[in-house]
């Protein structure tokens, strides 16, 4: 049986910070407010003109440096975000291109916070049925380039930054499940409501976020605790199987709740959302980086791993390292 595992993670962040301090002069909110709600105390920030591509880029390569491969062994390329440096082409191509690699597929995926899970759930997908041997997958974003600085609603929840990780063929499972959804019927509780085809522009209407943000909460604690449940059952295992809980990191207490479900303890839980915020689609794999890098997820352990965006989109995936 061919199955796929992570070989390597890298992940990079943009060296500006903004702190909520810094905010309390931007919008009318207070550090207070925004850790009690939320759990956030700093974000990175990119600067005027820098990328998704330019985030991600690094990440890729301390991805590659840790899984030990080089540019020609990568034969596929899938990048999650939905903040691209162009309409076209794609980031993945633009990333390939960067990164010196000719041929292989190369394509992004857009499922807001949840399109790290998607794209790895394709990547998976490829190498089992034999399509790919070595993919590249990356979750970069630069939200603030879509924020309403005066929305203190959105503003004090977004970070930018970039994650990736190398999957290669194995001859055990690795990635042992997924369950990836989607609902268009809630579009209007989160979106960016400007595009090519609904027009846009920098005064009237222009490339913003809007968030209903309550209705999001409510609505992301019940669904990320059912996909939680069906994707650790549809693996015929346990909750007392899972080591860790690596959680899109929205909001402390979106988190919270879901370890409370599956009775892990807070210790259980790789938390990054103090010091990034909610950085989409590259809110994962950093924090699957940083638990890896500083020693916590161990060869043999299982790891959970769940998100909830736009779209609506939610999904979960259940590792082996
Ligand atoms: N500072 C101070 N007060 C604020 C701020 C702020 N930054 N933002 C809102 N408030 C106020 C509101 O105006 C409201 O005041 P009112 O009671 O006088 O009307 C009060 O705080 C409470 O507002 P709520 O929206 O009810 O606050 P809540 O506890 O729900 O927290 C939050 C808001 C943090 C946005 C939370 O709802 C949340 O995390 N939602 C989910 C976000 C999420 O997971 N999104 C999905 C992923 S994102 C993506 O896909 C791009």
């Amino acid at each position: 049986m061919r199955y796929s595992k992570i070989i390597g993670t890298g992940s990079y962040l943009p060296e500006k910070v903004l702190t909520n301090v810094d905010l309390e002069g931007i919008v009318d909110t207070t550090d207070a407010w925004i850790q009690e709600r939320t759990g956030i105390v700093k974000r990175h920030i990119a600067i005027p003109g820098q990328t998704c591509s330019d985030l991600a880029e690094p990440a890729a390569l301390n991805a590659m440096a840790a899984a030990q491969v080089k540019p020609n062994n990568i034969d596929l390329i899938i990048v999650a975000t939905t903040t691209p440096d162009q309409v076209f082409p794609s980031t993945a191509c633009i990333i390939q291109q960067r990164l010196g690699i000719h041929g292989c597929p190369a394509f992004d995926i857009q499922a807001v916070c949840t399109g790290f899970i998607y794209a790895l759930t394709i990547a998976d997908q490829f190498i089992r049925t034999g399509a790919a041997n070595c993919a590249l997958v990356i979750g970069t974003e630069v939200l603030s380039h879509i924020i309403n600085w005066q929305d203190r609603n959105t503003c004090v929840l977004f970070g930018d930054g970039a994650g990736a990780v190398v999957l290669k063929r194995a001859t055990e499972p690795g990635i042992i499940t997924s369950k990836i959804h989607a609902d268009g019927s809630y579009k209007e509780l989160l979106e960016v409501p400007a595009g090519i085809g609904v027009g846009f522009d920098a005064v009237n209407n222009p490339l913003y976020m809007t968030m209903r943000g309550n209705e999001v909460f409510k609505f992301a604690v019940r669904t990320l605790e059912r996909i939680a449940e069906e994707t650790i059952s549809s693996a015929n295992l346990t909750r007392d199987d899972i080591q860790w809980l690596v959680p899109h990191q929205a909001n402390i207490r979106i988190i919270q709740a879901t370890a409370r479900k599956l009775n892990l303890p807070m210790e259980r839980v790789v938390i990054t959302v103090a010091e990034h915020g909610n950085t989409s689609a590259a809110s994962i794999p950093m924090a699957l980086d940083v638990a890896i890098r500083d020693g916590r997820i161990c060869q043999g352990e299982r790891v959970l791993m769940e998100a909830f965006g736009g779209g609506f989109t939610w999904g979960a995936m259940l590792v082996k390292f």
